[in-house]
């Protein structure tokens, strides 16, 4: 796919970066720290891209995960790395949707959602949702982590913004997750904000680490048209850090 045109999950990919999620692996923590997983833990990870949290998860806990993501190449390359870690034993992938999952009701101890429900219509992010809660056993606990915004966005910014990611996805403000997640019957939630990491250097750094980030920025370099990319990414966020965040969100059924 043309390296200007691809949405920028995968543009970002393509680079060798593996965490594509807005705050990051302290964010994945910070959800996967309250799911209270054990090695009896069965763990559902909607939308594991190339499974690097399903393989953290598989590998921090000793639990199985079952990822279910709609994109088959991500899927392909999720199977590559979970074999070279040896962990076909405890990760099985399954390619599907979020809004349609294929599982019975109340068969998962834990459900984790990571940077995708932003890119869903809001009708379908409360579909998602709905879902998660239905496949969580009683006392399950949901952990999501997505782009939060400030305050509304202007229509321009809006638009730059979907410009620049190739997709039509819909960050809400902290008031609206709230107000999505107040439609879903679980027990509690609880929200936690925090910065826009993706493509910012700390975030590199933390994320990816010195060796890997000098890759990314070098593969970047690479063609004009991903140096174009890559910067037009990094000024965006950079000039609009004031709007753009990270919110966790930990549910219980
Ligand atoms: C931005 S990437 C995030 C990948 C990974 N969770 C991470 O945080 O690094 C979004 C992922 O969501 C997947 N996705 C988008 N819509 C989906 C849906 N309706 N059901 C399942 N997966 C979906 C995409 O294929 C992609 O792998």
């Amino acid at each position: 796919m043309n390296t200007l045109q691809m949405p920028a999950h995968l543009f970002l990919a393509s680079l060798g970066k593996k965490m594509l999620r807005p705050g990051g692996i302290r964010a994945t923590k910070r959800i996967l720290d309250k799911l209270q997983l054990t090695s009896e833990s069965v763990v559902l990870e909607v939308a594991p891209n190339m499974g690097t949290t399903a393989i953290y998860t598989a590998k921090t806990y000793g639990c199985k995960v079952i990822g279910v993501d709609l994109h088959g190449p991500s899927l392909e390359k999720a199977k590559e790395n979970i074999k070279k870690e040896g962990l076909e034993d405890q990760i099985t992938l399954l390619m599907g949707d979020a809004r349609k999952l294929p599982f019975e009701n109340e068969c998962f101890d834990a459900v984790i959602n990571e940077a995708m429900l932003t890119m869903l219509p809001n009708k379908g992010k409360h579909e998602a949702l709905m879902e998660y809660h239905r496949v969580l056993k009683k006392g399950g606990r949901l952990g999501t982590h997505d782009l939060t915004l400030s305050y509304p966005p202007s229509e321009e910014l809006l638009n730059e913004f979907w410009n620049l990611l190739k997709m039509m996805a819909t960050p809400l403000t902290l008031e609206a997750w709230d107000g999505l997640y107040k439609e879903i019957p679980f027990t509690s939630y609880e929200i936690v904000k925090g910065k826009m990491s993706l493509v910012s250097l700390d975030g590199l750094l933390i994320d990816e680490g010195w060796e890997e980030t000098i890759q990314i920025l070098q593969q970047a370099m690479q063609s004009n048209e991903s140096k174009e990319r890559f910067l037009s990414l990094a000024s965006f966020f950079s000039k609009h850090s004031d709007l753009f965040g990270h919110c966790t969100i930990h549910a219980q059924k």
